[in-house]
């Protein structure tokens, strides 16, 4: 029977953040921020195991006290998130048709419930696919000036979240595929290779903390839970 694996790269730097370490060991209610992420991952009962993919060089995961019984450990990053995500596939020898849930890191505000929907939603879905949001602002496009060149139309459109959910023997081919191409999230790479990933409702929540502005709102959100 196919199992479901959650992996999640944590070997970025978190540039776009700052800060002395990366952004997920950042404390965020008493622990390191992607606790909070592996935690959420780690009470999805489907789930039996959840890999994180951390940097060789990593200096800060052996400080923290993980306490997760799913959670494995691999000191295989690589350059970019796809290779991150290539090397971690390989490392936890996942079969070909278990189902993989690679989320990043920094969306520690995920739930449990986002994640049995998508899931449920693509048991019987012989590509996979993502949790996205439709785009529910008006969308500009900006010169190089920083004044708007043009309104796109926002039918159609959503905005990418995770986990995004393959099988592993898809995701390692579409991965080698792309592996020149400059691709962001796995379901692009699925998409270089010629498939058409399904889009499951996300959740407002799930956001990924990118600037140190992020934080006071995901503070918010998983003290509110704790409640
Ligand atoms: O930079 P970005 O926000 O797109 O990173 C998404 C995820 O990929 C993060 O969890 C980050 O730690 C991870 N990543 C990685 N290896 C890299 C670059 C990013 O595991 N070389």
């Amino acid at each position: 029977m196919s199992r479901y694996l959650a992996l999640v790269p944590a070997a970025g730097s978190g540039s776009r953040f700052g800060g002395p370490s990366p952004k997920q060991y950042l404390q965020l209610n008493n622990r390191p921020l992607m606790w909070h992420t592996l935690q959420v991952l780690s009470q999805v009962a489907a789930i039996s195991e959840v890999a994180v993919v951390i940097s060789p060089a990593d200096e800060w995961f052996d400080d923290f006290d993980w306490d997760l019984p799913k959670l494995r450990v691999y000191r295989v990053g690589g350059a970019s998130r796809a290779e991150s995500v290539r090397n971690g596939l390989q490392a936890m020898s996942a079969d070909a048709q278990d189902w993989v849930l690679v989320h990043d890191a920094a969306r520690c505000c995920l739930s449990v419930t986002a994640v049995e929907r998508l899931i449920a939603t693509l048991a019987d879905d012989p590509v996979g696919g993502i949790l996205a949001l439709p785009v529910a602002d008006t969308v500009k496009r900006a010169d190089a000036e920083e004044r708007i060149s043009a309104t796109v139309p926002r039918q159609g459109l959503w905005l990418a979240q995770t986990p995004q959910m393959f099988r592993a023997g898809l995701l390692g081919s579409a991965l080698h595929a792309a592996e020149a191409a400059d691709v962001t999230d796995e379901a692009s790479a699925i998409e270089h290779y010629g498939h058409k990933p399904r889009l499951v409702d996300g959740d407002a929540q799930n956001f990924k903390v990118t600037y140190p502005r992020d934080l006071a709102l995901a503070r918010a959100i998983l003290a509110s839970r704790k409640d």
